[in-house]
């Protein structure tokens, strides 16, 4: 792939000529995403599994073939261990429904990380109010990275579940997900990765980290909104009853009892999200045709640009991990003394736009004594001169507020 110009593939960086440093929370999609899901409306819009017309039969295959290629994508062993979902919420909420309550009980243990996006740790505070199991964390420390002391300490003979992200939206840090599955698999616990922040930069290969769920969303590696994934291994799945009920997940229903369908059907529930399933597929083909490694440098470069310079700026705090190896494209910064969401709208009026605020991760900001940061992302579309129009307005918006800033601040 030609790759001297890749903003001119997304319609929206050249429309509204703007920084955009948001793809943590969601990623541009480029012409070939939105051509896809075009082409479908205009040529095989029906009703998958549910007509025996040919169209009906080709929205099928072209729906079931996009789950072939995300099984191949993160090399699960079987197809029918691919489930669609909303987004990686969806995903972890039918876990902890139809794995953590049929699963646990009183005084087992479920451990998280305090890094958890509360999308991965509100279903597990349900999870062990309702069965009276205990939910742990596993904490930072002050290179904003777990120690493998604290995994050895938090995981143990009673713990039945691990959850963890593979990289903070917050801080950008890269678990040792490695690490955590393997102990956790030696005391007797399953382990469930969430690979949203993980999977648009790097490769994920299920079979090799030996993770017993991952989920991901579409919408952050170019994919529509609306598209979820959830990787289950296929016993697990199997013994797993649901998590909605409806059409097209049952064999056969009585007027009082009902047989369900054999995986995937089993957790597809209803009209599927077949645009983003197509649209994700299109994503898929998308980054493997730049290619990890060139994502990769691409990344390392823009990031450690933006690293370098605002780590010699005076008036920020930066939260990320000294080691760049542990460090992926998220940077969470504060101008000392000042709101984020001040500094996040006084960007916005020089067209950079960085999210501000708590990052649907309060108990993390919480443990690191603040409530909110602006939070810088990136993705291979970003340029230096992204970066530059950053720093140009970290400038002038420390202007604006120095004059409110008080001493004890500044130097804080
Ligand atoms: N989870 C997304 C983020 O971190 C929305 O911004």
């Amino acid at each position: 792939m030609e790759l001297t110009n890749i903003k001119a593939d997304f319609p929206l960086l050249v429309n509204r000529k703007i920084a955009y440093l948001d793809s943590g929370a969601t990623t541009q999609k480029p012409f070939p995403v939105i051509n896809a899901i075009n082409e479908f409306y205009k040529n095989y819009n029906a009703n998958p599994h549910r007509g025996a017309y040919s169209l009906s039969m080709e929205a099928t295959e072209i729906y079931e073939n996009t789950r072939t290629k995300i099984a191949k994508f993160i090399n699960a062993k079987h197809r029918e261990e691919i489930i669609f979902s909303k987004n990686a919420t969806e995903s972890l909420n039918l876990i902890a429904y139809s794995y953590g309550l049929e699963n646990l009980k009183k005084n087992d243990e479920i451990v998280i990380s305090i890094m958890e996006h509360h999308s991965n740790l509100v279903p597990w505070q349900k999870v062990a109010k309702t069965t009276g199991a205990k939910l742990n964390y596993m904490y930072i420390n002050d290179e904003f990275e777990i120690s493998d002391e604290e995994i050895q300490n938090k995981i143990t003979d009673k713990t039945k579940i691990v959850g963890i992200t593979h990289v903070s939206n917050v801080l950008g840090t890269i678990n040792n997900i490695d690490k955590i599955i393997k102990y956790a698999h030696k005391k007797g616990a399953i382990v469930i990765v969430d690979a949203s922040q993980s999977i648009p930069h790097m490769k994920i290969d299920v079979q090799k980290l030996d993770a017993d769920f991952l989920v991901f969303s579409g919408h952050k590696m170019l994919a529509p909104l609306g598209i979820g994934v959830l990787y289950g291994k296929k016993e697990l799945l199997n013994n797993m009853t649901p998590f909605l009920m409806g059409g097209d997940m049952i064999e056969y229903v009585h007027e009082q009892t009902t047989t369900y369908a054999p995986l995937p059907n089993k957790f597809e529930a209803g009209t599927q999200n077949v645009e983003g399933v197509i649209g994700l597929g299109s994503a898929i083909d998308y980054i493997e045709n730049i290619g990890y490694d060139k994502i990769h440098e691409i990344e390392a470069e823009i990031v450690g640009y933006a690293i370098e310079k605002l780590s010699k700026i005076d008036y920020l705090t930066l939260y990320l991990t000294p080691n760049r190896e542990h460090h992926s494209s998220v940077i969470s910064f504060n101008i000392k003394g000042v709101h984020p969401h001040d500094v996040a709208s006084i960007l916005d009026n020089y067209g950079v736009c960085v999210r501000s605020g708590n990052h649907c991760a309060q108990p993390l900001l919480r443990s690191m004594g603040i409530d909110s940061t602006c939070r810088a992302s990136f993705y291979f579309y970003n340029t230096k001169e992204d970066v530059d129009k950053l720093l140009e307005a970290l400038d002038k918006a420390y202007k604006i507020f120095e004059k409110y800033i008080t001493n004890s601040a500044k130097k804080s």
